[in-house]
This record gives structure tokens, C-alpha cells and sequence, in this order.
């Protein structure tokens, strides 16, 4: 934790939680707020800094005045963008955030070049797509959060569904971070043991389809916006895997290279993190269907991609 350095750019539910669950933990040893509101950054930064402080945490948290406030980050987290209101389009929601991506990377880029990049807004594995391609980074170093939080939505639906076991299910989800994400029943566990021995068929099948609402779930129930507690704190276990080097294996969202038969788009893959971002894909073997599914998990994410590809970066 000594001398890292977390920017976080968006200050709204998620980035502010985050920030909590950093500062609080000691994950690192400074924290740099910004956001376009000011006000907000200011009170989240006395707010988060005094939590530190009941915490007996030594992590510094500060409100940036400047792009030049990022410099000497080592992870910088997006989670700025707008989400969808009425009479909007997904293109144009697309768009936007797009927009919004291009600002936040022309500092990176300024100020800290060398840095790791964690995109969390929506949508997401276009976004990680869109700050990829704006900032020229290698894909090592530009990855989204999403798997993370998908597969502890799976984890809470196979512990509501088994009455038992909890903090010992273990989920992977795979896929683009939307309606064709791919929950892979055969690598989720109970205790170790499969959870195709504990559960019938009806029952798993029912546990992916509410992992797969599992977003629009808190978002209908909360009416004024979406889950933040779950992603900030799936976000806070890729920054420590950075920080620490940990070797957990995480589903994250990154620029595929080959693996699992495709290039040159961005989906949710089991991956290693080290101090230099993805350190390496691991391919898990699919069966037939997974990897029919995958592909259609993956055109979905072409979809939007080839908006940014046709409106964007044209
Ligand atoms: C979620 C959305 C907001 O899954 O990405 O909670």
C-alpha cells in the first residue's frame, strides 16, 4: 500500500463507494477524487477522508483541482458517464459516454501516461473499447469491471436458491456486460463441489436468468439510478489484485487478442492482474453451447462497437 497512488474520475454512487471501501481498507496510500461537480468532489473528499480517519487509516484522499492532479497514478478508475434517460437511444447514450471517455483519457494521457486504466461506466465493454482506442494504450492496460460483479450476482443467486454456503460459491460469468452475458454453470461451485450436483436443472436455469437481470433488478427497485455497493467493491478487488499482485483469477472486460477465437473486441474474461494491468487471459474450456453463446455475447458487443467504429472514430 505505500506510495500508490487511486484516481477515481466520476464521484457519483460508485465512485464515491469506492472510494470508501479504499480508503477504509488502506488498499492505498492516496486517493484523488474528481469530478465535474465540484461541490460534490469536495464533500465526498471530507466525508471518505474522515471515514479514513474513524478507520485509523492513513490513506490521504484529495479533491482534484486539475488534470494535473492525476499525475503519478497508478490505476486510474472511469467511472463518469451518464446513464439512460427517456427519449434517449442506446446509440446516443453510446455517444455521450463516449464523449465523456475522450475527456477523462486526454488527461490520462497528459498527466499519467504510464498509468492502468479501469473503466466501470456503462456501456461497458464499449467504453473499455472507446478508451482503448483513444488513448493508444496497450490492452494491458486498459481493462473493465463487470465480470466481477456479475458472477458475485450469480454467487447471491445460487446461495438464495441453496439455503447454504455462503462465502463459499464461487461463480464465473463470462461475456459482454448485457442481456447475453454468459454464466458458466459448470465452473460455479459450492464448497468446492459443482453446482450442477446441489441444484436441478429448473433450479440453475433460473439462477442465470436472474444473474443476467441482476443489474435491472436494483435498478427498478431503486428508481433513481443502479447498483453501487456490488461494483464498487467488485472494482476494489481488481485495484488490490493490481497492487498486490494477489494471482486471483477475475472475469474482467479486455481487448481479446485471440483468445477464445476472437480479436479485436472487448469482452469479460477470466484474467490474472498484476502491477502492469492483464497480466495474462486464461482460457477455461467451454463446452459447444458456452461457446455458442460466448459469439453471441460477442456480436451484442460488435453491435455497439461498430456505432463507435461508424459515428465516433470516423
Ligand atoms: C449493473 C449496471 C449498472 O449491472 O451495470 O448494476
Amino acid at each position: 500500500m505505500s506510495n500508490t497512488k487511486v484516481s477515481i474520475i466520476g464521484v457519483g454512487n460508485v465512485g464515491s463507494t469506492l472510494a470508501y471501501n479504499l480508503a477504509t481498507n488502506k488498499i492505498c496510500s492516496k486517493i484523488v477524487l474528481k469530478d465535474i461537480r465540484e461541490n460534490i468532489v469536495e464533500a465526498m473528499t471530507l466525508d471518505i477522508s474522515q471515514s479514513a480517519s474513524a478507520a485509523n487509516s492513513n490513506t490521504i484522499v484529495q479533491a482534484a483541482k486539475s488534470g494535473k492532479d492525476l499525475v503519478d497514478s497508478n490505476i486510474v478508475v472511469i467511472t463518469a458517464g451518464v446513464p439512460r434517460k427517456p427519449g434517449m437511444s442506446r446509440d446516443d447514450l453510446l455517444l455521450i459516454n463516449a464523449k465523456i471517455i475522450k475527456s477523462v483519457i486526454e488527461d490520462i494521457k497528459e498527466y499519467c501516461p504510464n498509468t492502468i486504466i479501469i473503466v466501470v461506466s456503462n456501456p461497458l465493454d464499449a467504453m473499455v473499447y472507446a478508451a482503448l482506442k483513444i488513448s493508444g494504450f496497450k490492452r494491458n492496460k486498459v481493462i473493465g469491471m463487470a465480470g466481477i460483479l456479475d458472477s458475485a450476482r450469480m454467487s447471491h443467486f445460487i446461495h438464495t436458491k441453496l439455503g447454504y454456503g455462503a462465502g463459499k460459491i464461487k461463480s464465473y460469468v463470462m461475456g459482454g456486460h448485457g442481456d447475453d452475458m454468459v454464466p458458466l454453470v459448470n465452473y460455479s461451485t459450492v464448497e468446492n463441489s459443482p453446482i450442477t450436483e446441489v441444484l436441478s436443472k429448473e433450479e440453475i436455469a433460473d439462477i442465470v436468468d436472474k444473474t443476467k437481470n441482476g443489474g435491472l433488478q436494483i435498478v427498478k427497485l431503486l428508481e433513481i439510478g443502479s447498483a453501487y455497493y456490488a461494483p464498487a467493491h467488485s472494482t476494489s478487488l481488481m485495484v488490490k489484485s493490481i497492487l498486490n499482485n494477489d494471482g486471483e483469477i477475475y472475469p474482467c472486460s479486455v481487448m481479446l487478442e485471440g483468445e477464445y477465437g476472437h480479436q479485436d473486441v472487448v469482452a469479460g474474461v477470466p484474467i490474472k492482474l498484476d502491477s502492469n494491468g492483464l497480466k495474462e487471459v486464461v482460457e477455461f474450456e467451454l463446452t459447444a453451447e458456452q461457446k455458442e453463446l460466448f459469439n453471441k455475447s460477442i456480436n451484442s458487443v460488435k453491435e455497439l462497437t461498430n456505432v463507435l467504429d461508424n459515428k465516433f472514430f470516423n
